[in-house]
């Protein structure tokens, strides 16, 4: 069977040119930029020297071997532990391989008769994240691309139960003709809040931002106001870790307010949820579980592959009657769980088995070393950056998030401040030896430093703060 070898051997050949480049690459994170060092436009025309499209086939691992070649520079380094910019995760090494092999067995995650192994390990990771984070057992949930279609998911489910228990079936009718629904929300929301909202036809004008005035937390007195100000049914959505100061809402005094009045609490959790797996952090989650949705990522602090996200629903029917679908053609589980039955995607990825790995890896003790790690490193940097002449800290970590800001040493400008903020942003990232981007906060320009990745290490925070301490002295 000469075909059949030439057939298994180019199989061979280019998958193992992928596996070499891939660990390359990791091996290279230390030391190479973490910045990107080609622009879009570079890699573009690197990329398209056969246009419009190609005339011929090529041997698969040519074409492996050409596609690392012409992208080669054109990567950011966010697996790298100097990496603080965003909210982006590195990768756990079994989730990795775990994630490569979900793309060998190419099962469709839709139900149980597509994937058989695919829905079941999703099944047994998203009971144990449940357990994890000390989300009602109860509740169901769903593993979707992030939080913002996790968003999506849990309002949906939450929009379809207020609108029950007005007697307005939003699954047939859509919103028209259905009273507004109000979204009260912490000011320092995350913007995927604002487009869940529009996906599912509320609008923007359904958003109500409570001030927190500084705080990033909303007062109880607060919240009362805006319930009693805004009649009909609402969602009262909190943070647990907001993008700038990493700040939680009081679960424990806010939930019970906000049920009172009949709304339906969702957390945003993206990063800060996962602070309930450390003993020493869990304080700031306490009363998170009185809530009716959640939604966090595990591509960001656990450290699986991009993407997944999570989305968790006390109310499983609710959850249900927003995302299941039925069809002839379609195969239903006998027993057990179809995750068409709770996401908004048909054909989806088999994300279990990276959520899965990665939680086997560490374990529980280990998510919590990991976490407790990255929020010390988060405070060295931080009073590392403090002792520079030129830096102010305008938020100190309640966790994992930080604010800097960088002075003019020409004087007291608030506006050259803001330019020199940005200059040393630049300036840090062009010397590819760390990377941070750069945030608006009480209307001046900032340097966020969020910490999430696993391999991040004291090292890393020293280099780091040489770094910038050379560039604070000699940027002019
Ligand atoms: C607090 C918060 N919520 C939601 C999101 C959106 O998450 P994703 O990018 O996974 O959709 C982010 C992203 O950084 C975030 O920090």
């Amino acid at each position: 069977m000469p075909a059949e070898n030439t057939r298994l051997t180019a199989q061979a050949e280019a998958l193992e040119a992928g596996f070499r480049h891939a660990l390359d690459h990791l091996n290279g994170l230390d030391h190479r930029s973490v910045a990107a060092t080609r622009t879009p436009s570079e890699i573009r025309s690197r990329l398209s020297g056969h246009l419009p499209a190609p005339q011929l086939g090529e041997d698969p691992k040519r074409v492996v071997d050409a596609l690392v070649d012409a992208c080669e520079g054109g990567h950011l380094g966010s697996p790298s532990g100097r990496f603080f910019a965003w909210v982006i995760g590195g990768t756990l090494t079994s989730a990795l391989a775990a994630d490569w092999l979900a793309s060998a067995w190419d099962n469709n995650a839709v139900n149980q008769a597509c994937g058989p192994a695919a829905c079941a390990v999703e099944e047994v990771a998203g009971g144990w994240i449940k357990s994890l984070l000390g989300l009602p057992t109860e509740a169901s949930f769903a593993l979707t691309t992030g939080c913002q279609m996790a968003h999506a998911t849990a309002l949906a489910a939450a929009r379809n139960a207020l609108y029950a228990g007005i007697g307005h079936d939003v699954e047939v009718e859509g919103v028209s003709g259905a009273p507004p629904l109000t979204l009260l929300t912490n000011d320092q929301r995350h913007g995927s809040i604002d487009r869940a909202a529009r996906l599912l036809g509320l609008g923007a004008k359904a958003l109500v931002a409570i001030p927190t005035k500084g705080t990033g937390r909303i007062s109880p007195e607060a919240l009362t106001q805006a319930l009693i100000d805004h009649r009909g049914p609402k969602i009262v959505v909190l943070n647990a870790g907001d993008l700038n100061l990493g700040a939680f809402d009081d679960f424990a005094s806010l939930i019970p307010l906000a049920k009172a009045h009949g709304a339906w609490v969702h957390i945003d959790g993206a990063f800060g949820l996962w602070a309930r797996v450390s003993p020493r952090f869990a304080p700031l989650v306490a009363g998170v579980e009185l809530a009716d949705s959640w939604a966090t990522d595990a591509h960001k602090w656990l450290n699986t592959p991009i993407d997944c996200g999570l989305a968790f629903v006390k109310d499983e029917a609710a959850h249900r009657r927003a995302m299941a679908f039925r069809v002839s053609y379609i195969t239903a589980a006998a027993e057990g769980r179809d995750p068409m039955d709770f996401t908004p995607e048909w054909t989806r990825r088999g994300r279990g088995f990276a959520l899965y790995a990665a939680v086997r890896e560490l374990g529980q003790q280990g998510i919590a070393a990991m976490i407790e790690r990255c929020c010390d490193l988060t405070k060295d940097l931080v009073e590392g950056l403090a002792q520079l002449p030129q830096c102010e800290v305008v938020a100190y970590p309640v966790l994992n998030q930080a604010l800097v800001r960088f002075t003019d040493p020409k004087g007291s400008d608030p506006d050259a401040d803001d330019r020199r903020t940005d200059a040393m942003i630049a300036a840090i990232n062009a010397t590819g030896e760390a990377f941070f981007s750069g945030s608006t906060f009480g209307g001046r320009r900032v340097m966020r430093i969020s910490l999430v990745n696993w391999r991040t290490s004291a090292d890393d925070i020293r280099r780091t703060l040489a770094c910038i301490s050379d560039l604070a002295r000699n940027l002019t």
